[in-house]
């Protein structure tokens, strides 16, 4: 399995961008939708983010249980939240159910391994990414993975976070057996889950 440091990769990515969207305003963006976003174009607004944290203090919200989900924005095609995440906390390994996912790191270090579904219906991990303030990771239909703040105690991680459709359904994975649990919106809404 390979570990991927996107600091270099990030840097050709953001080049050019002009950074100067507010969060007020990508959150208009959400609620404005008549029809659900391409990966490409929730990459795009994101790139064009200029996170200023006295915009985003009232969700940068912590939970000492596990990683907070804080809900900026939500309309019929797409929700944007804000998770903050101690050292230590993590998501299971998980799916979208169907819907597509954007991450933009605002603060912090988070770590992202990505998996498949072996012929032997377990999930194995094939690669593993380091991801820096200001990089954004998308995925389309179908991708497994976990998101991690793997830093040492005390340092905290911040992430903006766009899914479209809004995540209703998902299934998580168990590294240890061929087993998916089905999770619902109501169990992963309001601080906990996915
Ligand atoms: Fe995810």
């Amino acid at each position: 399995m390979r570990v991927i440091d996107t600091t270099t990769a990030y840097a050709t990515v953001s080049a050019g961008s002009a950074q100067e969207l507010t969060l007020a305003e990508l959150a208009d963006f959400i609620n404005q939708l008549h029809r659900l976003p391409t990966v490409e174009q929730i990459t795009a607004q994101f790139a064009s983010l200029l996170p200023r944290q006295r915009d985003y203090e009232a969700y940068r919200l912590f939970s000492a249980k596990k990683y907070a989900r804080n809900l900026i924005a939500r309309s019929d095609y797409a929700e944007l939240l804000m998770l903050c995440w101690h050292s230590g906390q993590r998501t299971p390994i998980h799916d979208h159910g169907g819907s597509v996912g954007v991450v933009m790191v605002i603060e912090g270090s988070m770590t992202e391994t990505m998996y498949e579904v072996a012929p032997e219906g377990h999930v194995r991990p094939y690669n593993t990414f380091r991801w820096c303030p200001g990089g954004i990771t998308g995925a389309a239909v179908p991708d497994i993975h976990q998101l991690l703040n793997l830093q040492p105690p005390g340092r905290d991680l911040v992430t903006l976070h766009c899914y479209a459709p809004p995540l209703t359904v998902l299934n998580t994975f168990s590294p240890s057996s061929s087993r998916r649990r089905k999770w619902r919106e109501g169990s992963f809404t309001g601080g906990a889950g996915i």
